[in-house]
């Protein structure tokens, strides 16, 4: 179900990000430069999430849902170009090609990052969303990439590195970086589809958990995955000097905390079948993606 659903809805947003930049951006080596990451493609979870939230309480998904996923994967392209530069990350390889520094210079992959960010809200602000709904959601996105979510985390990462964090900064790190992006997606969903406050605030604790699950499976993926299989290079995080869940816990130690967000994330959803009309079908399937 999951499958043809990924398959028949992901296209559109995927449509929606490059109409965007062909139409938006008047500098050829910039639009150039944004259509390559987002071309690149990528796993498209958080898009993925706000199509799945949106469609399992209504049947309706219409092309504002596919806009503001569209808008929330093309800011997580751009936290991704910005991860890799030289003076983040380094790597040099993202979604199984060479970063975007690599091809188009680090001067033109900074202004990449920036038009995808800018873009994703003219994109929010620009759907034919009642207002009240459409500056809420502006506002939530802008919370959760800004600088009490996505940005607030990169700045913890990179300063935990050579770093001994407790478990609690690094839990606050990871929920910042990560997590407030894929709790965005939940929480968009559910405002798309015009849910209570009381759904809202289950769907905020489901991507919560799953937040913070998805930054510890990377952690360790990093540590026992492949390069073939996740398009970026593996070892990363050793070599750096990360805080991360296995440098914290070890790898099984990792795995029991990994497992205890998915537990709690599964609990939720067990709540929000109390609620109306809401099918738990792909729920079930999808947060098997996030188990290792
Ligand atoms: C990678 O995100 C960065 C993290 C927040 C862990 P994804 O694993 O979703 O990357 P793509 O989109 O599939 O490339
Ligand atoms: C990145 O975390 C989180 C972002 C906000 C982009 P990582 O640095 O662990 O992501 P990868 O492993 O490079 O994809
Ligand atoms: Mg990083
Ligand atoms: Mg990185
Ligand atoms: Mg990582």
């Amino acid at each position: 179900m999951l499958q043809s659903f990924r398959a028949k809805e992901l296209p559109k947003v995927e449509e929606a990000m490059l109409t965007f930049i062909e139409e938006h951006t008047s500098n050829q080596s910039l639009a150039e430069s944004m259509a390559y990451s987002v071309k690149a493609g990528g796993k498209r979870i958080r898009p993925l999430i706000v199509l799945t939230t949106a469609a399992s309480f209504s049947n309706s998904i219409d092309v504002n849902t596919y806009h503001v996923a569209a808008a929330l994967e093309m800011i997580h392209t751009y936290s991704l170009i910005h991860d890799d530069l030289p003076a983040m990350d380094d790597d040099d390889l993202r979604r199984g090609k060479p970063t975007n520094h690599k091809v188009f210079g680090e001067a033109l992959a900074i202004l990449a990052g920036d038009g995808l960010l800018t873009g994703a809200f003219q994109l929010v602000s620009e759907t034919s969303l009642e207002s009240d709904k459409q500056v809420l959601l502006v506002q939530l996105l802008a919370k959760a990439a800004g600088s009490e979510g996505m940005v607030a985390g990169q700045a913890g990462d990179m300063a935990a590195e050579k770093q001994q964090v407790s478990l609690e900064e690094l839990m606050a790190i990871h929920r910042a970086k990560t997590g407030a992006l894929l709790t965005y997606a939940f929480v968009a969903g559910g405002i798309l589809a015009n849910q209570t406050d009381y759904v809202i605030e289950q769907l905020q604790k489901l991507g919560e958990h799953i937040g913070l699950a998805f930054q510890i499976r990377d952690d360790l993926l990093d540590v026992v995955g492949t390069t073939e299989e996740l398009g970026k290079n593996v070892g990363q995080d050793a070599k750096q000097e990360k805080s991360t869940y296995p440098a914290l816990l070890g790898v099984s130690g990792a795995k029991e905390a990994l497992q205890k967000e998915l537990d709690q994330a599964t609990q939720v959803i067990e709540e929000l079948k109390e609620a109306e009309d809401f099918d738990s079908g792909l729920f079930q399937e999808l947060i098997r993606l996030f188990a290792l």
